[in-house]
């Protein structure tokens, strides 16, 4: 068993934490009366036996990023109120990222704020979503528009909830922890290499799956915790993110996000390259990476590349409609752009980088 910590809150991560669950929840919100918030999906798989040991009551959502609304937060709300939960009420998420950050805006919105603790089952909620405080709905306007940053009193990660994980959310959970190998572990990035295979296999050893979570989980603590609002050095976990929430858009979000960013992460770094802030060679070896895997590496010729361009200066995280980039120096390590971590570049590179990624 391993344990991290960020903001004061426990991470635990160990095969067979879902089996006492209750008790990591009442060790850190002591007294509070606990209400277990899951999706359709994960609700019998993970969440029911959870809510049972706990005696709590158990609500549920339909599955997927649709239910990820303000609709779906106010009927979770009302929910809260009508069984007349009181602010010592602890929400505990069980599930994916769509229920971490639809279950953590209930918890930090209702009655100005109650504990959440994250008990995420998909692997990039364990990797990325439980991990930095951050909720929120998609709107019409886009995705998670509308949030807030509310730490988890606590998150408690069994990866042996992975095993009945669907394989293309498997493959796309690994997407991040190359990102997490890229921006800040190079031995991690290698270890992925050398293990890619057993990686993606549904019997993967518990070992192995503690391993993966944690060396993903060290690097995304590390850089909140040195930066809990993304001022500065957050920005690097964008890294292959800006080109690819385009790339997502544009599918009209059939790629499940990990795919585009797989996409994104290798124009990118060939941005880099051709900027000559990236070593050389850097784009080809997280492209055969992300081959090795399944993860899809060539952007196809329906992906425009001025639509690419237009919904890149669009991101939310563009400053003054101008797209920015956080590139790799070499693996492990990104440009730190004067304290900026990101950087403005010339619409031709990324053009060029685009095409070179055809
Ligand atoms: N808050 C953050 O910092 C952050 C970071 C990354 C992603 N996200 C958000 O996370 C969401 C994506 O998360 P996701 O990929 O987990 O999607 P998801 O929550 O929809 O889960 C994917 C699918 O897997 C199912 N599932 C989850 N765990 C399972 C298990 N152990 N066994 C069987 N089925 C299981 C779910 O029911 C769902 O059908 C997006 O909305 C994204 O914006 C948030
Ligand atoms: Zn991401």
């Amino acid at each position: 068993m391993s344990e991290l910590a960020l903001h004061g809150a426990r991470i635990v991560v160990r095969a067979g934490a879902l089996a006492d669950a209750a008790a990591l929840v009442r060790a850190c919100a002591d007294g509070r009366r606990p209400v277990v918030i899951a999706d359709a999906n994960v609700a019998p798989l993970y969440a029911a036996p959870v809510a049972s040991a706990l005696g709590a009551e158990l609500l549920t959502f339909p599955a997927g990023e649709t239910s990820k609304t303000r609709a779906q937060w106010a009927a979770l709300t009302d929910e809260l109120l009508m069984r007349q939960l009181g602010r010592d009420t602890v929400v505990v998420a069980v599930g994916g990222g769509v229920c971490g950050d639809l279950a953590g805006f209930v918890a930090a919105t209702y009655l100005r704020g109650v504990p959440v603790v994250h008990i995420p089952t998909s692997l990039v909620a364990m990797i990325d979503a439980a991990i930095g405080g951050k909720t929120g709905v998609d709107t019409r306007h886009g995705k998670n528009l509308v949030g807030a940053f509310h730490q988890p009193a606590a998150v408690i990660i069994d990866p042996l909830a992975l095993h009945t994980l669907p394989a293309e959310h498997r493959r796309a959970g690994m997407a991040e922890a190359i990102k997490h190998g890229v921006i800040a572990d190079e031995a991690y990035f290698h270890w992925i290499a050398a293990h890619a295979a057993g990686l993606l296999d549904p019997s993967i050893a518990a070992e192995t799956s503690e391993r993966l979570v944690l060396g993903s989980i060290r690097v995304k603590v590390d850089v909140v915790a040195s930066d809990e609002r993304e001022g500065g050095r957050r920005r690097i976990l964008n890294f292959g993110h800006t080109i690819g929430h385009a790339i997502e858009h544009l599918s009209d979000y059939k790629m499940l996000h990990g795919e585009a960013v797989a996409a994104g992460m290798i124009v990118e770094a060939r941005l880099g390259e051709l900027a000559e802030w990236t070593l050389p060679g850097l784009a080809d070896e997280v492209q055969a990476l992300c081959a090795s895997l399944g993860l899809p590496v060539r952007i196809g010729p329906s992906f425009d590349a001025d639509a690419i361009l237009t919904l890149a200066r669009g991101d939310k995280k563009a400053r003054a409609g101008a797209a920015e980039y956080a590139l790799p120096m070499r693996l492990g390590e990104m440009n730190a752009a004067d304290g900026r971590f990101a950087l403005p570049m010339e619409e031709r590179l990324v053009r060029a980088a685009i095409e070179a990624s055809r």
